[in-house]
């Protein structure tokens, strides 16, 4: 059960555990710096794994920066028709920048390894993998002396969270340039409304609204002949816990994450509501809704509501409530970030792109000028300068927390207690600690139970892990 008194281990002791060492790092500690640095014009080669939707979106951005060349010249993924349409998009869309004969697309669980090995240091890997697979493979960057661009989340639990800060310290010992993929953060319109926010436009912020309500999610039917159960929780990473951390940690950690930058501090608890209604016959471990309360060190609560269901009204937005006025983070997704701050706390609704251009305001105070480009694009365009200019570069640890208190949010609601920053980063419960072992015709961390059916979160019943 979970011990809401238990202070034995604090922040300090986490710091204190992170910059200790341990099995699976320690191998990586202590080595000197190597040049590792794609200075100046020089080619500058990537070699992406897991070519999906994102990491065949992060290729084109990487392919896309500019001020000296930068080439693919490997492939990895576990199932071989994601890796040839990425590759034929990628080929068509770039073609000379495209260098990946068939002796460098590598498929299977070691095929993220081959394609590393490819590279020489200073190069980039990028990790668009689902995120249970994120530590293994970043170890191996590390220890390859590549540069990462890794998507997030980057962690789905406490024991991985840890796992991975400690990973982004031996980044740094060895000058790697990391990012991850919360590319909210590199949104100019973002990083304008901070310092306006920081500089008081808005007085303090009491306050903050996030919702990420959409028409569904995260569901598996039942699997299909032929396919193995490993491959088919794979492809439907989003429907289970040790894969994703779920529909939860995979598409409502962006706004956790923007809110938490605004207000400039990690919450230190939530509480949570939720529960499946209309899973039908999917096998996922998600809820069909979320309704969390997040609570920062000054008492200031962030409400986040998250929804998966059909037929529902939707909404994808951010806001920030202050003493002095408000503040919209997001206002229609990710992109534009269409930043804006008005005078008092009445802010027009927003619901689709029907409403835009916005009407005049009266109570408009600041709007970031319109058009944008792409956080996506930014976000590479500031990884690259730093590797090209050998600025110091690692968003891990802020990735890795970022996860951590995504996964704090989604504990709560899984198991119906209020879960605090220490304990969900105690929680003993990793969801796969074999991930580095697994084979493609090996068995699932996951495992339905005689019902037929994988374990679900039952809160209130299982309270002291998830499922
Ligand atoms: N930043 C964003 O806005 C954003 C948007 C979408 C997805 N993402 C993130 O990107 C990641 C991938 O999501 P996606 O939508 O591209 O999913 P996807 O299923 O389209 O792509 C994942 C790919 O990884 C491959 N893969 C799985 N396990 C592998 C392994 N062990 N080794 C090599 N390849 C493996 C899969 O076969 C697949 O091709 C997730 O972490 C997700 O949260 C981020």
């Amino acid at each position: 059960m979970i011990d809401t008194t238990n202070q034995a281990s604090s922040r300090r002791d986490f710091l204190a555990r992170t910059t200790t060492t341990a099995a699976g790092v320690s191998a990586l500690s202590g080595l000197a710096l190597p040049a590792v640095h794609a200075q100046g014009a020089s080619t500058i080669q990537v070699a992406l794994v897991g070519c999906g939707g994102r990491g065949t979106g992060a290729a084109v951005n990487a392919l896309s920066v500019a001020g000296g060349p930068v080439k693919l010249t490997a492939m990895a993924d576990v199932i071989d028709a994601k890796l040839n349409s990425s590759y034929d998009k990628l080929k068509s869309q770039f073609n000379a920048q495209v260098d990946v004969p068939p002796e460098r697309r590598f498929l299977g669980f070691d095929a993220y390894k081959q394609a590393m090995d490819a590279l020489k240091p200073g190069d980039v890997v990028i990790l668009g993998t689902p995120p249970a697979f994120r530590w293994v493979q970043f170890s191996y960057a590390i220890e390859k002396g590549l540069h990462t661009f890794m998507e997030k989340p980057v962690t789905v639990d406490g024991p991985t969270t840890v796992r991975m800060i400690k990973l982004a310290e031996a980044a740094d010992r060895k000058n790697l340039k990391c990012a991850v993929g919360l590319m909210v953060r590199h949104c100019r319109a973002r990083q304008e409304l901070l310092k306006r926010i920081q500089d008081g436009q808005i007085g303090d912020i009491v306050a903050m609204r996030a919702y990420r309500m959409g028409q569904g999610g995260g569901t598996a039917g039942p699997r299909p002949a032929g396919v193995s159960e490993l491959t088919y929780q794979i492809q439907r990473f989003h429907a289970f816990l040790w894969l994703s951390g779920g529909v939860f940690s995979d598409y409502y950690i962006h706004q956790i994450d923007e809110c938490s930058w605004m207000k400039g501090a990690w919450p230190v608890e939530a509480h949570a509501v939720g529960g499946r209604h209309y899973r039908g016959d999917s096998l996922d471990q998600n809820f069909d809704t979320y309704s969390v309360q997040y609570v920062y060190p000054d008492g200031t609560r962030l409400f986040f509501d998250g929804r998966n269901m059909k037929g529902c009204r939707d909404e994808f937005a951010s806001y920030a409530h202050g003493s002095k006025g408000s503040a919209v983070i997001s206002t229609l997704s990710h992109a534009p970030g269409m930043t804006r701050i008005y005078k008092g706390q009445k802010m027009p609704t927003v619901m689709s792109r029907k409403d835009l251009p916005l009407k005049e305001d009266p109570n408009l105070a600041w709007a970031f000028p319109q058009p944008e480009r792409s956080p996506y694009q930014f976000e590479w365009d500031d990884l690259i300068e730093a590797i090209r200019q050998d600025r110091k570069y690692n968003e891990v640890k802020r990735g890795a927390e970022a996860s951590l208190v995504a996964s704090m949010g989604r504990m709560a609601a899984h198991t119906g207690q209020i879960v605090t920053f220490d304990q969900i980063l105690n929680c003993p419960h990793e969801f796969a600690p074999n991930v580095d072992k697994l084979t493609m015709d090996g068995p699932s961390p996951l495992q339905l139970g005689p019902d037929g059916k994988y374990p679900v979160p039952e809160p209130g019943i299982k309270i002291d892990r998830e499922y």
